[in-house]
């Protein structure tokens, strides 16, 4: 590990803590004068250092987005084993699709402060303000074709609510296929696409949440929230992120492993939606009719108006009301 990495490391674990200059390189394994190089080049990675004559440094939350932070003590299986930060780009999806082609890029993370192009689900735009979001894809080589698409959508809208009710106090709900919620108003959404690229199945999940602000009204379908209006304070996106790329991991996992009766009662226990009255444009169709279910493998499941069940795919449908 290079000896930036490390000294970041070491402060992030004692962030908002001073610790000696002399203490610190010892821990960092490096002299006073390489620390000092160090401190600077983590400083123009933007990161924001204080030094204090008689205490030694310390690193200032909120902290910075960053590749080498995400990616340390993740403690996954398979996503997040390499991580890119970006300024800015179209879509992180689009990205994560093009790193398709590199050895090794399965689980690949890719971020972004800004996208220009930033797709949603059904064609829509999805706008994050510039530095205050999560814009981020995950890319997972597939080639056996493994991951069942209806069951990895729903499995992506839940583990993005889990990974942020375990680094803030949330009760998230999940509006189908896999927007997450936040008393009613949109504080995520989920876009998971696939294509085939060298002759293999790459599927890409794109998260979007809104962290320390909120699209403007007129950007937006439907209500939006962000953590921060809801909790009142500023919100570390780094816990979020990597809080999300665990719990997407573990449901990754579950979904290769068929356990769809956990998924379904996970899903189900969040559930924003049961028997009320929706509308879904499938295609060009519209389907009406109170939910019964959401299936992991057969999606959302309509009871209409004379009692026949309908069986709607998440790709291609959308709740219209
Ligand atoms: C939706 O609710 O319509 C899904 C929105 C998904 C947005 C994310 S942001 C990161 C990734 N890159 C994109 O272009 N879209 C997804």
């Amino acid at each position: 590990m290079k000896t930036d990495d490390r000294v970041l490391g070491l402060l992030y674990d004692r962030l908002e803590r001073f610790i000696l200059l002399d203490e610190l390189a010892t821990a960092a394994a490096t002299t006073t004068s390489s620390l000092k190089g160090a401190l600077e080049r983590i400083g123009l990675r933007g990161h924001e250092v204080e030094f204090s004559p008689t205490q030694g440094v310390r690193l200032l939350g909120p902290v910075e987005l960053d590749a080498h932070l995400i990616e340390r003590e993740l403690g996954t299986r398979r996503i997040g084993r390499h991580v890119i930060c970006f300024e800015e780009v179209d879509s992180t999806n689009d990205v994560a699709f093009d790193s398709a082609r590199q050895a090794d890029a399965d689980g690949l993370v890719v971020l972004a402060q800004v996208q220009r192009k930033g797709r949603g689900r059904q064609g829509r735009r999805w706008v994050g303000p510039a530095g205050k979001s999560i814009l981020m894809s995950v890319l997972l080589i597939d080639p056996q074709e493994k991951l069942a698409h209806e069951a990895l959508t729903i499995a992506a809208g839940l583990a993005v609510a889990q990974g942020l009710e375990k680094v803030c106090p949330l009760d998230c709900r999940l509006k189908w296929p896999n927007d997450v919620l936040l008393d009613g108003a949109k504080l995520c959404g989920v876009l998971v696409e696939i294509r085939e690229i060298q002759g293999r199945r790459c599927v890409v999940v794109g998260v979007g949440v809104n962290v320390n602000g909120a699209p403007p009204p007129d950007k937006v379908d439907a209500p939006a929230t962000c953590l921060s209006d809801h909790l009142g304070h500023e919100v570390d996106r780094l816990a979020v992120v990597r809080g999300v790329l665990g719990a997407l991991d573990e449901q990754v996992t579950g979904v290769l492993d068929r356990q769809l009766d956990e998924l379904h009662r996970a899903w189900m226990s969040r559930c924003g939606m049961m028997n009320q009255r929706v509308s879904v444009l499938c295609g060009n169709e519209k389907y009406s009719g109170r939910v019964l279910d959401v299936s992991p493998m057969e999606g959302l499941v309509l009871l209409d108006d004379s009692g026949c069940q309908i069986h709607l795919p998440a790709e291609g449908s959308s709740i219209v009301k």
